[in-house]
């Protein structure tokens, strides 16, 4: 029988965890209609289980504006101020706010640096809604770079007082590198370092874990960006690499040759899809 392990870092992420328990919390218990602003993890199993028990997703700050009542819940990535200003609005509509509190602390650094008057660069990919998100706590004079190439692409000057913070999901190497060059340019700069080590923490496990593994099954959507990158760094350390969806994707294959098995899962991964996927190759490979 294959030695099995399992990474302790596998799946969601303390504050995905949280706005999912939230979800299904409010689900259960909330008289009126229930919604999330924006799908609470891209996992479709899951936000379809949710429809099923009533929460659907709000697409667009129009159809926020459009809600008379029932309760709205903010996802882990946060939203800006201007979305707690439209539910405040509402009499009929409760805010429950599920924002992971690593990302409220970027919107606080934000909301006091810019209302000091200093300028904010934001590193970080400007389409993805947490980096929205953060925007929208700052005045207008507010930046979003994701490269060093970017940011020289912005004019900063000098004389700029400026403040740097990061998407939690940003590259910790990348992010040091451009401080230092930032750093050269700038006289008056504050940084903070606003990383969060939850993804780094799991790629590191992950792979440790395929270093000493024989197969590694990974799991987690095809479209997960997260989890193609944890499939690429056990391909670095291990020639069997299984990368599946759900656990009906293990029934092609074949791992009764492999001695040691470890498993990992990106950041939207269930932790029933992850037991499911646990116990079939406990009890038959
Ligand atoms: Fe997750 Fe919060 Fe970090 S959502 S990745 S624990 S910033």
């Amino acid at each position: 029988m294959a030695e099995i392990r399992l990474a302790e870092t596998a799946g969601f992420c303390f504050g995905v965890r949280r706005a999912v328990e939230k979800v299904y919390e409010e689900a259960g218990k909330a008289a009126g209609p229930v919604y999330t602003y924006g799908p609470v993890i891209h996992n479709e199993e899951v936000v379809r289980d949710l429809e099923k028990k009533g929460v659907r997703v709000l697409h667009s700050e129009e159809e926020l504006k459009d809600l008379e009542e029932g309760t709205v819940i903010i996802r882990s990535h946060g939203v800006g101020k201007k979305i707690y200003d439209i539910c405040a609005g509402k009499d009929k509509v409760r805010l429950v706010d599920a924002t992971c509190p690593f990302v409220g602390k970027i919107h606080e650094i934000v909301r006091r640096e810019s209302a000091e008057g200093r300028r904010i660069l934001i590193i970080g990919d400007a389409s993805h809604p947490e980096v929205q998100g953060i925007r929208g706590w700052s005045m207008d004079n507010t930046d979003i770079a994701a490269s060093e190439e970017e940011i020289r692409g912005l004019g900063i000057s000098p004389c700029n007082s400026l403040s740097v913070v990061a998407q939690t999901t940003y590259n910790s190497k990348k992010f040091i590198e451009v401080i230092d060059k930032l750093k050269n340019l700038v006289y008056d700069i504050r940084c903070f370092n606003t990383i969060c080590n939850a993804t780094q923490e799991r790629q590191t496990e992950a792979r440790n874990i395929a270093s000493e593994a024989d197969a590694v099954i990974v799991i987690g959507g095809k479209s997960s960006s997260n989890t193609r990158k944890l499939v690429e760094i056990c391909r670095e350390e291990c020639d069997n690499v299984f990368f599946i969806q759900t656990a009906e994707d293990l029934k092609p294959l074949t791992l009764t040759s492999f001695d040691r098995i470890g498993i990992t899962a990106g950041a939207s991964t269930p932790q029933n899809i992850i037991e499911e996927v646990q116990n079939i190759v406990r009890s038959e490979f």
